[in-house]
């Protein structure tokens, strides 16, 4: 009788299967190289591991979409059914924390579902590619990283799908939990939990993107000093609602508030978030002067995003999508 366990591995390109020149860690183009070869740098793995390799797509994660996003989903969906004990995806790092929470918030199993990739292409002087894939085909297979909710493994830290985000443009501790740091450790092949994301995620969560063919569309606008509220009204009339990336607590001019008073009468929500990273945006009455605007809570601008997406494929109440707001 066989005793392995199964792990898939869902490829998707980045930098962890990038090539260019021997030894640099820049100028080199993000997945180009398939899966096969990553495994070849590898330590060998248990015998108690069977791991089967689907190339999803070899893009740079910059060219990411909400098709990528829907194919995943329903993949991982449909494959949870099978004898799969848990999923790997290798994923470019630039939109990775985007991925893992979107994921988190729509795959419908309770098995391991860990994301990874890499700062440095396959070919720079200590790649860090074959550590973090190594790992996280481990925790993949680890009873620990169940019902947990989507997770990044990455440069020796496990980190929730909801909290994750990129906090360096090169270097390979690239991530962290905002003030939370990360759910634990990797060493080797084990893996030390230490904390849990508490926001509703996977089998718990309300989203079912099951039989959409796209997501509704939401922009984010960046608010700075002396930023016409014009901008506004373009996105108003392509997007079905905005995130604003406010400075400090969510914060901007008084002729963006008054310009999104007026996107009320256009059902348009507004959810703002902050431009700084860190920290919470919380309600704020000089700040929302209308029905359609309230905060992105804990969530930074790209992922307030995919939640009001999200939130707009279930509701079209203001008070519903805040809630949504505080619990995912
Ligand atoms: C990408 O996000 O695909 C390129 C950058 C990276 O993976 O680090």
């Amino acid at each position: 009788m066989d005793h392995s366990h199964h792990i898939h591995l869902l490829a998707t390109g980045g930098t962890i299967a990038g090539k260019g020149k021997a030894g640099k860690t820049s100028g080199y183009e993000a997945g180009s190289l398939p899966p096969d070869s990553l495994l070849e740098t590898l330590p060998p793995l248990p015998s108690s591991i069977h791991l089967t390799v689907e190339q999803i797509c070899s893009i740079d994660s910059n060219e990411v979409d909400d098709q990528l996003w829907l194919t995943l989903v329903r993949r991982i969906n449909e494959l949870s059914q099978t004898d799969i004990d848990g999923f790997v995806i290798t994923h470019g790092t630039d939109t990775m924390d985007e991925t893992a929470y979107f994921l988190n918030l729509t795959v419908k199993t309770e098995k391991p579902v860990i994301l990874t990739g890499a700062m440095r292409p396959s070919t720079a002087a200590s790649a860090d590619g074959p550590l973090n894939l190594y790992q996280a085909i481990h925790l993949a297979d680890k009873p620990e990283a169940s019902g947990k909710g989507v997770l990044v493994c990455f440069c020796d830290s496990i980190y929730s799908g909801r909290d994750v985000q990129k906090i360096n443009t090169y270097k390979t501790d690239a991530f962290n939990e905002q003030d939370l740091s990360c759910l634990g450790y990797m060493r080797d092949e084990e893996c030390y939990f230490m904390n849990e994301s508490l926001a509703i995620h996977t089998t718990a969560s309300c989203f079912d993107v099951s039989r959409l063919d796209r997501l509704p569309r939401v922009d984010i606008l960046f608010f700075y000093a002396g930023a016409p509220a014009d901008a506004l009204d373009y996105h108003a009339s392509k997007a079905q609602g905005l995130v604003i990336a406010g400075t400090g607590s969510g914060n901007y001019s008084p002729e963006w508030k008054n310009k999104i008073s007026e996107l009320a009468a256009r059902r348009i929500p507004v959810v703002r978030a902050s431009r700084i990273g860190h920290g919470i945006v919380s309600r704020d009455i000089h700040f929302e002067g209308s029905e359609n605007c309230f905060p992105a809570y804990t969530l930074p601008p790209q992922k307030a995003r995919i939640l009001l997406s999200l939130a707009l494929t279930v509701t079209d109440s203001y008070e519903e999508m805040e809630k949504l707001f505080r619990t995912y």
